[in-house]
């Protein structure tokens, strides 16, 4: 079962295989997820301090591909399952923003649905 750092938060045990902005939310952070987990909005996105996230889908690249100012170690958390042990800071909660929700729920599989 990989071990996910949310570095200054807490330290998950997460199911192999489970999206890591629906672990990150059932772990109680309330990361923001503005589109749903649709790789539309970036609101989900973690900076990857340690492990292997694996690669990017499709969507990722083309998502992020649009930002200039990203470091690039950044990553939307809706598109890593996870399979390894990972260290992540999540950059946008909830609580520090005056959204009224993180957005809608994700789904448990990816989306969009992998080529
Ligand atoms: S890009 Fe919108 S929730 Fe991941």
């Amino acid at each position: 079962m990989p071990q996910v750092k949310l570095q200054g938060l807490k330290t998950i045990d997460v199911q192999d295989g489970r999206r890591l902005v629906v672990a990150i939310e059932e772990a109680g952070i309330d990361i923001l997820h503005r589109c749903g987990g649709l790789a539309k909005c970036t609101t989900c996105r973690v900076e990857l301090i340690d492990g292997d996230a694996g690669g990017m889908t499709d969507a990722e690249r083309a998502r992020l591909a649009q930002e200039d100012a990203l470091d690039p170690n950044v990553r939307l958390s809706c598109q890593i399952m996870c399979h390894n042990d990972l260290t992540v800071r999540v950059i946008n909660r909830l609580s520090e923003t005056d959204l009224s929700d993180a957005g809608p729920p994700p789904s448990e599989e990816l989306q969009p649905a992998p080529a």
